[in-house]
């Protein structure tokens, strides 16, 4: 069972954190050790990356990354969680922007109800640390999105400090945290997921990564760099 899919409280304090930019940059500081003003300006790029194409926010939490989005119309996006708490702020966060075009679904990452290729980018921000298989996520983000797609995120990693790794553990024991890598791990599992043009930047114990659906699909590939309905349109799953 996994803590995301019932947790009323983990789901509502993350999202009320992280949805104000203050209080998430602060945490990010506390927690972590990291500069999270990369992680909201990042999201404010998807103004010009998402224009035009087929976005997957996975997993979309509260919809931190709706305010980056470009008028309706431009765009196809989709949002899946696995909590119904996270899809239901998701959804009130959307209506905030007016944005009446996103598909909200409510899943589980490592079987995502898409055909191959289905997306040009995917966005998986703070979301694999809270999976208990990454790699497998990733292989299942890696299968949806079309040859030569972008994959860009943020995952809390070890390695960061000896506090950091200390309060990872304290969150793999409540509930909220899986499988934690360190950022050589993630770099090794997304090249294992088919990925290429790898690069994981390490801040503290945050990882901002970026990567390349490989052409030639699954496969061992190099990393370029490293560093120290809920749907209105499609079946809801899980829950
Ligand atoms: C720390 S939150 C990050 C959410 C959002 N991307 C953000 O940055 O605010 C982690 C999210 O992962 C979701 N999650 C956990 N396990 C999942 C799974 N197997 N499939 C899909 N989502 C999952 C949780 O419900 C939660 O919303």
């Amino acid at each position: 069972m996994t803590h995301w899919r019932r947790a009323r409280l983990t789901a509502v304090t993350y999202d009320a954190g992280v949805e104000h930019e203050r209080i998430g940059m602060a945490g990010g500081r506390l927690l972590w050790g990291a500069d999270l003003r990369r992680f909201y300006r990042g999201i404010e790029e998807l103004r010009t990356l998402a224009d035009g194409g087929r976005v997957l926010d996975v997993p979309c939490g509260g919809g931190v990354a709706f305010r980056g989005l470009p008028g309706e119309g431009s765009h196809r996006y989709v949002a899946l969680d696995l909590s119904p708490v996270m899809v239901g702020r998701a959804r009130a966060n959307a209506a905030r922007h007016g944005l009446r075009d996103i598909v909200l679904l409510r899943g589980d990452v490592t079987a995502l109800p898409h055909p191959a290729g289905s997306f040009d980018l995917c966005l998986s921000y703070f979301g694999l640390h809270c999976f208990p298989d990454p790699p497998a996520a990733l292989a299942e983000m890696a299968r949806v999105l079309r040859p030569g797609g972008r994959l860009r995120g943020t995952s809390v990693v070890r390695g960061g400090g000896r506090r950091q790794d200390a309060i990872i553990s304290l969150l793999r024991r409540a509930g909220p945290f899986a499988t934690v890598g360190t950022a050589g791990e993630l770099s090794s599992w997304l090249c294992a997921a088919g990925f290429d043009d790898v690069g994981v930047e390490r801040d503290g114990a945050v990882a901002f990564f970026s990567a390349r659906r490989a052409p030639g699909g699954p496969g061992p590939a190099q990393p370029a760099a490293q560093a120290g309905t809920d749907s209105s349109s499609a079946p809801s799953k899980g829950g």
